[in-house]
């Protein structure tokens, strides 16, 4: 638990930062991260970036998948995920671009798409330590409620919560709103071998609760995280309200 967003999300770049640094990784054996969208990471990719300036880290040999990418509008979207990702944080740093995998949402065969994915993360053997968020009911990329535990990469449609929360990023008009997305599933985030997770707000406080101090259910996609044997949830005392 950090007192507010900022420290939070030091905590974790710093986390990341550490954990790159110690695993050493070269072109043979990168390091392999997955990455989310949305506003809470924002302030991560910002000091990711910013300690790639001082020359404190490098992103050269570490290898990304994104979590998740809307199904239906064009890669140039300024809201798709493509676009965050690009503007957030692979624009500023030395990460490879052969490197950086995210999901096309705009691929003739979508499901074909799903399969090619998780065959990449197979092949660049796994996903080393996943960083995510959650929505305000408790998914994780885009597991909406209802997701099963065992779930891989796929064609999901938007739950009517979510459509509402990321209307924001569309002038507030849920016409715009995508309605479905293409996201890894919640066992592709399990089989990571470590998740660490960002949670600030009072809006998600009672999200935060289902998933960490009640049992395992499908309703809340993070709680799938007590399954796993090595996951973090950083917080900011907002998010705790109802603990
Ligand atoms: C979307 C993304 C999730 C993300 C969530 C929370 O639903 N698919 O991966 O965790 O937004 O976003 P925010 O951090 O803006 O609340």
């Amino acid at each position: 638990i950090r007192e507010d967003p900022e420290a939070a999300s030091r905590y974790i770049a710093d986390y990341i930062i550490d954990r790159i640094k110690v695993f050493d990784p070269t072109p043979e054996k990168p390091f392999v991260l997955g990455l989310p969208t949305g506003s809470s990471p924002e302030i991560i990719y910002m000091i990711l970036v910013q300690r790639y300036k001082d020359g404190d880290i490098s992103f050269r040999n570490v290898v990304t998948f994104n979590m998740d990418e809307y199904v239906g509008i064009p890669r140039e979207h300024p809201e798709s995920y493509h676009s965050f990702m690009y503007k957030h944080f692979f624009s500023h740093v030395d990460v490879d671009p052969g490197n950086i995998h995210i999901l096309n949402g705009n691929a003739p065969d979508l499901e074909a798409e799903c399969i090619a994915y998780e065959e990449k993360i197979k092949q660049a053997g796994g996903i080393e330590l996943f960083l995510g968020g959650i929505g305000p009911d408790g998914h994780i990329a885009f597991n909406e409620p209802g997701s099963s535990m065992k779930s891989r990469t796929r064609v999901k449609t938007l739950a009517y919560d979510t459509i509402i929360a990321n209307s924001r990023f569309f002038g507030n008009d849920l016409t715009k709103v995508p309605k479905m997305a293409l996201t890894v599933g919640v066992q592709t985030v399990l089989d990571a071998r470590e998740i660490v997770i960002i949670i600030t707000g009072a809006h998600k406080a009672l999200a935060l609760q289902k998933c960490i101090e009640e049992g395992v259910n499908h309703m809340w996609t993070l709680s799938s995280l007590q399954l796993h044997p090595h996951p973090m949830i950083v917080v900011d005392e907002d998010a705790t309200l109802e603990l």
